[in-house]
């Protein structure tokens, strides 16, 4: 069993030291009260549950970039009603088991006022209930399944997140690729072992079929596979134009590259689970000629995205992901919440989460629905010679 690493960042806070600041102009009680060691008296306590290690550690580090961006620039400006805040950090390790280990020791031990995470939907899935039992309010950066926030038909309290969701994200691939790809046949490859992937998968499906087209073939493989032969072929023989593949991107390559050495010519698609410089570094231009849907692209001429591009790359020497992005966003959802909120309280903070109707993101205006969920664009890459380009963005 892997061990997880709390990461005290408290540190890494500009320019105030081991100074205390607990003393602040507001009335406002001290969150919690300091029974973490790491973090400093009277300060707020944000815990980031994020996969650091495991087969999408490229994504928990773009998004706690991100978030300890946010953090570090909130605390140079004062922190929170007079409090600084402490981020502490938690490896899930991509599992789900060790997401709610890491959220509950995020909640026991580091005394946390707020969750942010995790990335991926069966992790955040196994997050959610311990957020709402235990009345700590969760923002996850970039978990696409619409039961993050919902429960049946019950929205879940404590739950938020500051991505689209996947019906909106599969209707956006099923278009373009019916109406401006012109494609007729699709074949769906998915991870069964993965919310994400098969509520994609199947909301995909639903809007080609509605629009006219025809899945010819669907197959199934788990996260963590090799060999995808057995299913590329069944795929081949199916004869589609277009073959989506809403997984994770070590998987996604691997499969873009035997599929190429069976001879299956047709464009490839995919979803947010494609966006990592690993998916070129493993793929090795298999997945030329295709389109997957996301939340961002660095290349948006926006002040906003540029603006925030600058910052990240002076800061980490790198040009930030989508999840690096969310991450940031995330971040700057909790402290903008945490300013509006009445005091400092889970409860109190997790009311102006829910009353948030216009944040600026770096991924777009926040404004959350009756189900917590943010509405806004989708963009569209292509990838040309094994490098992402940016096409179109959607509007929901
Ligand atoms: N939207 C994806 C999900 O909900 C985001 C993600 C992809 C996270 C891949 C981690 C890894 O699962």
């Amino acid at each position: 069993m892997r061990r997880f690493g709390v990461i005290a960042l408290a540190a890494l806070v500009a320019g105030v030291g081991c100074q205390k600041k607990s003393e602040g102009p507001s009335a406002a009680p001290a969150a919690q009260p300091a029974a973490n060691p790491q973090a400093e008296a009277g300060s707020v306590v944000i815990a980031h549950v994020t996969s650091l290690t495991g087969d999408t550690a490229t994504f928990g580090e773009g998004s706690n970039n991100g978030v300890k961006l946010a953090i570090d620039e909130a605390n140079a400006a004062g922190g929170v009603k007079g409090h600084k805040i402490t981020l502490q950090v938690y490896d899930t390790a991509g599992k789900p088991e060790e997401t709610a280990t890491a959220a509950t020791r995020a909640i026991t031990e580091a005394k946390a006022t707020l969750i942010i995470g995790e990335l991926g939907s069966s992790r955040t899935l196994a997050l959610a209930p311990i957020a709402d039992t235990n009345k700590i309010p969760a923002i996850s950066p970039a978990s696409t399944n619409p039961k993050i926030t919902k429960d049946g038909d019950k929205t879940r309290p404590y739950m938020f997140r500051v991505c689209f969701i996947d019906p909106f994200q599969g209707t956006v691939m099923a278009k373009f690729a019916r109406q401006n790809l012109k494609v007729g046949r699709a074949a769906i490859v998915r991870d069964v072992g993965n919310d994400y992937s098969v509520g994609l998968a199947d909301y995909f499906a639903k809007t080609f079929k509605e629009l006219g087209g025809e899945i010819v073939v669907d197959v199934s493989y788990k996260g963590g596979d090799q060999d995808f032969k057995a299913q590329l072929t069944k795929v081949k023989f199916a004869k589609p134009d277009f073959v989506y593949i809403p997984g994770y991107y070590t998987d996604v390559a691997l499969l873009g590259r035997q599929a190429r050495e069976l001879g299956l010519k047709a464009q490839l698609g995919g979803g947010d689970g494609w966006d990592s410089s690993k998916l070129y570094e493993i793929a090795q231009g298999a997945l030329d000629g295709g389109f997957f849907t996301n939340h961002y692209s660095a290349d948006n001429p926006s002040p906003v995205v540029q603006g925030f591009a600058k910052k990240y790359e002076a800061a980490y020497h790198s040009k930030p992901d989508a999840f690096a992005a969310l991450g940031y966003d995330a971040a700057k959802l909790a402290v903008d919440a945490m300013n509006r909120a009445t005091d400092l309280t889970p409860t109190a903070i997790r009311d102006a989460i829910e009353k948030t109707s216009g944040m600026q993101g770096v991924t777009g205006t926040i404004r959350l629905d009756a189900d917590h969920n943010p509405v806004k664009s989708a963009v569209i890459i292509g990838i040309e010679k094994n490098a992402p380009k940016y096409v179109t963005t959607v509007e929901p």
